[in-house]
């Protein structure tokens, strides 16, 4: 496995790659890697024939309160899961490669970037989608690995590559989660041991919505409010938004329809946690 800091090398290898008539997978991610992500080097590793991963803090995604400083470091440990997944080559860029002072770009998606994350985490999503576009510039893949997890960022994903004519294929992967159901996140290591039996109830709350939508005839606003009243009845969740959106646009859904998802953010103690399910109503 190669492990690089350097753009041009990566982009030099990947070329040499592509050139041999091989495809490129790419696994973006921020390091502190867990089974979530390996999962998603193993999708890319099944699909391709040369896969590239990365590993970069993007401090343009963090807000000024946020935990950019604090975010788990663990390059080492990282590069193990990398390697044990079977990845060809490693990016590991500095900050001061891919930010120079003279950067005076931001790429930034519309009316996706707005809602849920994007109205509570102002610019995130403009540091998404320029480190994203990026690293596709640098990575040239052929398809690039995207988690459920992060449901709206792997929407943003796709219309940014739709709009700007990246002639790259999106995948998105399945949620991985712990043993009681608590989405996998690198976040999740902030959680003392009270704050993580709190946050399994996050899961619960998407586990309620898709019986409801299943079983019940409530409408998308009554099972929201049905997420919301069973958030706050566990004490220490700080419901964000927990709402029932269209799949696609993730506009409130007002009435059952046939695609929906169930999105949630919650603060346990300091730590936002996000999570989000897809539901069939019946
Ligand atoms: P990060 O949070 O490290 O996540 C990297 C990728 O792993 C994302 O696509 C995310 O959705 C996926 N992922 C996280 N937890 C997962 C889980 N439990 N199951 C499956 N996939 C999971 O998302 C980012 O980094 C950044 O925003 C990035 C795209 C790298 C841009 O900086």
């Amino acid at each position: 496995m190669i492990v690089e800091s350097s753009l041009t090398e990566t982009r030099r290898h990947v070329r040499s790659a592509r050139r041999a008539g091989r495809v490129v997978g790419f696994v973006p991610t921020m390091g502190a890697l867990h089974p979530g992500h390996v999962s998603l080097i193993e999708a890319a590793r099944r699909d391709c024939d040369f896969v590239v991963a990365s590993i970069f803090v993007n401090p343009t995604q963090f807000g000024p309160q946020e935990d950019f400083s604090r975010y788990p470091r663990m390059l080492e440990a990282d590069l193990k899961m990398c390697r044990d997944a079977g990845a060809d080559l490693v990016l590991t860029p500095d900050v001061s490669a891919m930010y120079p002072e003279s950067a005076q770009t931001i790429v930034r998606v519309t009316k996706l970037a707005q809602v849920l994350e994007g109205a509570h985490r102002p610019g995130h999503f403009d540091g998404v989608s320029t480190v994203v576009t990026k690293l596709f510039n640098i990575a040239e893949p052929n398809r690039a690995y995207f988690g459920q997890k992060d449901y709206q960022q792997q929407l943003l994903i796709r219309q940014m590559t739709a709009d700007l004519d990246l002639p790259i294929e999106i995948v998105t992967c399945p949620t991985l989660r712990e043993a009681d159901g608590l989405a996998m996140s690198s976040r999740n290591r902030y959680l003392s041991t009270i704050e993580r039996g709190r946050a399994t109830h996050i899961f619960q709350a998407l586990q309620l919505a898709s019986q409801f939508a299943a079983e019940s005839n409530r409408t998308p606003p009554e099972i929201a409010q049905e997420m919301r009243d069973y958030l706050n009845s566990v004490g220490g969740i700080d419901v964000q938004y927990a709402v029932i959106a269209d799949r696609a646009t993730l506009e409130p859904l007002t009435e059952r329809a046939s695609s929906a998802v169930a999105l949630i953010a919650a603060k346990v103690g300091t730590t936002r946690l996000i999570d989000n399910q897809i539901l069939q109503f019946r």
